[in-house]
């Protein structure tokens, strides 16, 4: 379906950063490419370097040479996005570089205007504010936030508060990228495109659920960043949580930003808090030494620049999480997200209980397994279902082994590219649609839930485990579910 689009303003604070040369203008980029932009539709960067509309060209396009090689390979698309490009220099803290805006025509003919801060959060406020005061906040003007928003509810509430006094809540579009990948939404298009998994998605039914998000690399240089938020804030309150809530929410009555938000928010509300004692049972925190990874040696957490040995900053957690609804009573969601660990992938399994009784009393059929769906959504797209079969053979006899049965994306659909999860996140501030975008309600319910862990972490003198580089984190990780007899489902 080809998506029609008003032309529109997007400017992007941050524009000569990295998230913007990385992901947002090759996203933006493909979009082009894919007939998704409106003609009048203008890309403009913003930061306080001085640069002429010509530098920022070709320092988009050296980004592009670097990070999309292949789609930059034809020259088609490049001509007309270069012409869209353009820059305008703002101190994003001096209220009277905003003017500039106004003189770029940022908006002229009732154009939609995009704002997209890819900035430090303690500059979201005075961005706003000055946006504002400059006539840039009317209804048609959008404002997309990017992550962290806050380091805990506090502090969010904060950035929150600054944002919500210059834009009303359906202009303001908080990112988690996560919800733009193809996979998690193809995870709606499972529950409720189909009418077979949906009766069998409860209690009733499903035993326990993973979500794993692993990681090979490490902090990246971004220790700085990093060592204030650790993997509970960078991962787990956002890109975990949120899947956790597209697998646990109730069907939806539309697929509609609020009808979809409505019952996300229920869940993050059913979350059991962990608290206290709690959180020794049900989290397990890590920090990475060094190790080999994919055969090359990596260093420990320790040995990054700039690093501090006292940091109590975890880079690996694991744990349990409850819902207490009457859907999930009784149910695990074991989740688990790290940094320099033996694999990247990231996957859901919906573990499904034994059958009640076995009618085939082989002794190779004592170990039934049960049936799983894996949603794995890095680095293939694919959604897997074991089921068991019947070894095939007249001398076999009835011998069972588990098969899968697969659904690889990019095989289903083998002329189309699957898109960057930007490019989807991207089309949909344009079209005013927030239903992949977090509203308040959801971060701050998150907030709170891991501020509870975090508390109850920080009155321990407890230090994270060591796990070493390409493992898959300490031992006490795969502990977690063995305690409640159940393990971790193996890549
Ligand atoms: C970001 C985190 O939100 O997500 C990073 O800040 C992490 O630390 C990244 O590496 C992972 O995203 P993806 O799409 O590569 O799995």
């Amino acid at each position: 379906m080809k998506v029609s689009l008003k032309a529109c303003d997007v400017v992007i604070f941050g524009g000569g950063g990295d998230l913007a040369m990385r992901k947002l203008l090759p996203a933006l980029y493909h979009l082009d490419m894919d007939g998704l932009l409106a003609k009048n539709t203008r890309i403009i960067g913003a930061s306080r370097r001085d640069m002429s509309a010509a530098d920022y060209q070709a320092k988009v396009r050296a980004a592009l040479d670097e990070f999309v090689p292949k789609s930059i390979g034809d020259e088609k698309t490049w001509p007309r996005f270069k012409e869209r490009l353009s820059y305008v220099s703002v101190d994003a803290q001096q209220e009277s570089d905003f003017a500039r805006f106004n003189d770029h025509n940022v908006g002229e003919d009732d154009k939609d205007v995009v704002f997209y801060l890819a900035t430090s959060p303690d500059l979201f406020g005075s961005i706003c504010s000055s946006l504002a005061n400059n006539g840039l906040n009317q209804e048609r003007m959008r404002v997309v936030l990017e992550k962290p928003l806050g380091r805990d509810l506090t502090s969010s509430r904060a950035i929150n508060d600054e944002v919500t006094q210059n834009f009303g809540e359906k202009q303001i579009f908080r990112i988690d990228h996560y919800l733009g990948k193809e996979t998690v939404q193809n995870l709606l298009a499972i529950r409720f495109g189909n009418t077979l998994f949906e009766p069998l998605w409860d209690s009733a039914h499903i035993d326990n659920v993973q979500i794993t998000v692993s990681e090979t690399v490490g902090v990246e240089g971004r220790w700085g960043y990093y060592d204030k938020a650790g993997a509970l804030r960078d991962m787990v309150q956002n890109h975990l949580v949120q899947l956790l809530c597209l697998v646990a929410m109730e069907p939806p009555g539309r697929n509609d930003a609020d009808s979809v938000r409505d019952e996300k928010i229920k869940v993050l509300k059913a979350l059991r808090p962990i608290e206290g004692a709690n959180a020794y049972t049900k989290t397990v925190r890590g920090q990475y030494a060094k190790g080999m990874i994919n055969g090359k040696e990596v260093q420990g957490y320790f040995d990054e620049e700039g690093s501090n040995p006292e940091s109590r900053t975890e880079t690996f957690v694991a744990l349990r999480a409850d819902i207490d609804n009457w859907r999930w009573a009784g149910v695990p969601f074991y989740l688990r997200t790290g940094k320099r660990l033996g694999q990247r992938y990231s996957e859901i399994v919906i573990q499904y209980k034994s059958i009640p009784h076995s009618i085939f009393n082989d002794e190779s059929n004592r170990q039934l397994q049960r049936n799983q769906l894996v949603i794995r959504l890095q680095p293939e797209e694919k959604i897997s279902l074991t089921v068991m079969n019947k070894v095939p053979g007249a001398g076999e006899g009835m011998n069972l082994q588990p098969v899968d049965l697969n659904l690889s994306l990019s095989e289903a659909f083998q002329n189309k590219r699957s898109p960057e999860a930007y490019e989807r996140l991207l089309l949909d501030v344009m079209r005013d649609d927030a239903t992949l975008f977090m509203r308040y309600d959801e971060v701050e319910a998150a907030w709170k839930w891991v501020d509870g862990i975090m508390g109850a972490w920080n009155q321990t003198s407890e230090r994270p485990k060591e796990y070493a580089s390409g493992s898959w984190g300490p031992a006490a990780s795969m502990a977690l579910p063995i305690k409640d007899g159940r393990n971790w489902h193996d890549y």
